[in-house]
């Protein structure tokens, strides 16, 4: 494909489907480059994250017009699913986080609207429509899901897990399970001998718990994954100590500290010439916006791959870092 114009590193290619420019493989920029790139992602994420203080602030001082101010919020959110149209998440790569973020963000502030004394009876009419017409999941095939963060990296996984597929006796450990998308993903790709199985460690918090647990049964893998409930740094120093795992997934706290926590306690979990692999490591860049302060997995990250460095191969180092631990 042509390419055109760099801008701070990001390549934008001509207009291809409907309105979305085609995302490049992520690459490392250095921050004196990096500015704002007008790109359907970030103007997504800008606008979930100004949406989110303006209501925020609506919520700790709600003036006289506080009511008519929930009105023209809600219809300001509904433009900005305008830009996530059908079909074109998937096209963003790694902004499509920054719709689920519209979902996720909006509902939640939506929802606590609604609890809000000073709302209006016909305010909580168009909250309660809003909610109506923007579920929390959605249903893909036979699952429930409100998030998709497994999409952007279905090919670089096909490639680099292309050695485990089908391998009997695979095991995997997800640090960050969330409602099961990226672990049934692996079932239904990867784990696929009846004898492979995943260990899924995560805090299940009560709004999530349940969807992962049907989405779970609806896979028919109920048997081959073991649920761990708690924080990582708790939960990870339960296992045993000893390299089990042939393929390890860091998706859980985001924090660089935590990151790093996870990526040295599951290293020793890992067996020689398993796969780790961490999300978000670009998430610093995709999401750069006046607006948000974000988590910083890539610090971590980085950190742990400094450390690590004579003990493993990188396999991939893009918006996720994959990489190889040495053979014993
Ligand atoms: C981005 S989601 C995981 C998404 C999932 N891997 C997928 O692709 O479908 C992050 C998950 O990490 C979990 N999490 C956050 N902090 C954690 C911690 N300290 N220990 C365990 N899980 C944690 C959250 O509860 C959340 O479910």
């Amino acid at each position: 494909m042509e390419s055109g114009p760099s801008v701070a590193g990001l390549e934008v290619f001509p207009r291809t489907r409907g309105f979305l420019y085609h995302w490049p493989k992520w690459r490392p920029t250095p921050f004196s480059e990096r500015t704002v790139v007008v790109n359907p992602g970030v103007e997504i994420a800008s606008k979930v994250s100004s949406l989110a203080s303006r209501v925020q602030e609506l919520m700790k001082a709600p003036g006289p017009d506080a009511n008519a101010a929930v009105v023209t919020w809600l219809r300001d959110v509904e433009m900005a699913w305008s830009l996530v149209k059908d079909g074109s998440v998937a096209q963003l790569g790694p902004h499509a986080t920054s719709a689920d973020n519209l979902r996720l963000a909006a509902r939640v502030a939506v929802e606590r609207l609604l609890q809000m004394p000073w709302v209006s009876g016909e305010t909580k009419t168009a909250l309660n429509g809003y909610l109506e017409r923007h579920p929390a999941a959605r249903q893909v095939g036979r699952y429930q899901f409100s998030s998709d963060w497994m999409s952007k990296c279905e090919d670089d996984w096909r490639k680099a897990l292309a050695p485990l597929k089908g391998q009997p006796d695979t095991r995997a450990l997800e640090i960050g399970s969330y409602e099961g998308r990226s672990a049934i993903w692996l079932l239904e790709n990867v784990l696929t001998d009846a004898s492979s199985r995943i260990t899924c460690v995560d805090l299940f918090a009560a709004e999530y718990a349940q969807r992962f647990d049907s989405n779970i049964a609806a896979s028919g893998a109920q048997a081959r994954v073991e649920k761990r409930v708690g924080a990582s740094s708790v939960v990870l120093r339960q296992l045993a100590p000893e390299p089990t795992y042939d393929l390890i997934y860091v998706d859980g706290s985001h924090q660089a500290y935590d990151t790093l926590e996870d990526a040295v306690l599951s290293w020793r979990l890992l067996k020689p010439g398993g796969v780790m692999i961490f999300d978000d490591y670009g998430m610093a860049q995709a999401q750069i916006t006046p607006h948000t302060k974000i988590a910083r997995p890539d610090i971590g990250i980085d950190a742990f791959l400094s450390a690590a460095a004579d003990h493993l191969e990188v396999v991939l180092k893009g918006f996720q870092v994959i990489l190889r631990k040495n053979p014993a």
